[in-house]
């Protein structure tokens, strides 16, 4: 029996037979579009389908190409995501009709970005993949921030944690966390981040140490607040900043007064729009 012949019309392309589908978990970088690797912005050119990811910005957006499928897999939905079941269902389905499948993921694929997931999924079920990475939010918003992560006179280690943590999960390793010497990055750490500063500030570091909190770094739309663990919360919520944020925490924080160096754009006000 043909197993081809049980498949719609609609799926079969011209020499759909002869090429297996692939899919690329791509990195998009934290927003910038020029933070792309080249390798990123041809496979986005050359796209017939790509499944796109809540955090990718309009201007990488911008750059797949026009004649691409594209498939919000991060549209909210009675404010839900695409469940990841469905998300690794989804690739596994359209690799096997034979598309070359460009997934498209905030910064780095295999951070916090549960690629790792995702090509477990596309292993097990025989799927070629190939992972392009991304620059993480740590690397692309604390350069644009003029937060140096390491730094020999400041920070000699540097850790990415999850300020996400699940509901009746293993809490973080506080007293590891809290070390000075070292550089904290939390990514989705604001909804918690009052019990974030004050858990450190109560495992050892002082309720002085300098932290910053970025609102979408390496954006037009970039917005830094800094403070201390003491008063970094207060500040952030009176400043109203909104997801997707990062949190650093630590000596190196200082060093923004000097390398500031990414002007955003400037805000319109409603009389000049
Ligand atoms: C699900 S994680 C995805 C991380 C992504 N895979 C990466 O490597 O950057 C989403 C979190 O990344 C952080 N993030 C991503 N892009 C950001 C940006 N442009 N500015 C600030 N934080 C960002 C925020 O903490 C956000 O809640």
């Amino acid at each position: 029996m043909n197993a081809c012949v049980d498949l719609p019309r609609s799926l079969l392309r011209p020499g759909a037979g002869a090429r297996p589908g692939r899919v690329y978990l791509v990195g998009a970088g934290p927003g910038d579009p020029d933070l792309l690797t080249l390798r990123a912005a041809r496979l986005l050119a050359q796209a017939e389908v790509v499944v796109l990811d809540q955090l990718v910005s309009a201007e990488v957006q911008a750059l797949i190409a026009p004649r691409a499928q594209v498939i919000d897999a991060g549209k909210q939905r009675q404010r839900h995501t695409m469940e990841q079941d469905e998300i690794n269902a989804l690739l596994v389905r359209l690799a096997r009709q034979g598309r070359q499948v460009v997934r498209l993921k905030g910064g780095d694929p295999f951070v916090f970005g549960r690629g790792g997931e995702e090509a477990q999924a596309l292993a097990e079920a025989g799927i070629e993949f190939e992972v392009v990475p991304g620059i993480t939010a740590a690397c692309g918003v604390s350069a644009y921030a003029g937060i140096p992560l390491t730094h020999r006179d400041h920070a000699q280690s540097c850790s990415f944690v999850t300020g996400h943590v699940k509901e009746g999960g293993p809490e973080p390793d506080w007293a590891a966390l809290a070390q000075p010497q070292q550089t904290l990055v939390i990514y989705m750490g604001l909804a918690a981040l009052p019990r974030i500063c004050t858990q450190l500030a109560a495992h050892g570091l002082s309720p002085e140490t300098p932290a910053a909190v970025v609102q979408q770094g390496t954006t037009a739309a970039q917005r830094v607040v800094t403070g201390t663990l003491a008063d970094l919360a207060a500040r952030v919520q009176a400043a109203g900043l909104r997801s997707p944020c990062l949190t650093i925490v630590g000596e190196v924080v200082r060093l923004r007064e000097q390398l500031a160096w990414f002007e955003p754009a400037p805000v319109l006000s409603a009389a000049c729009a």
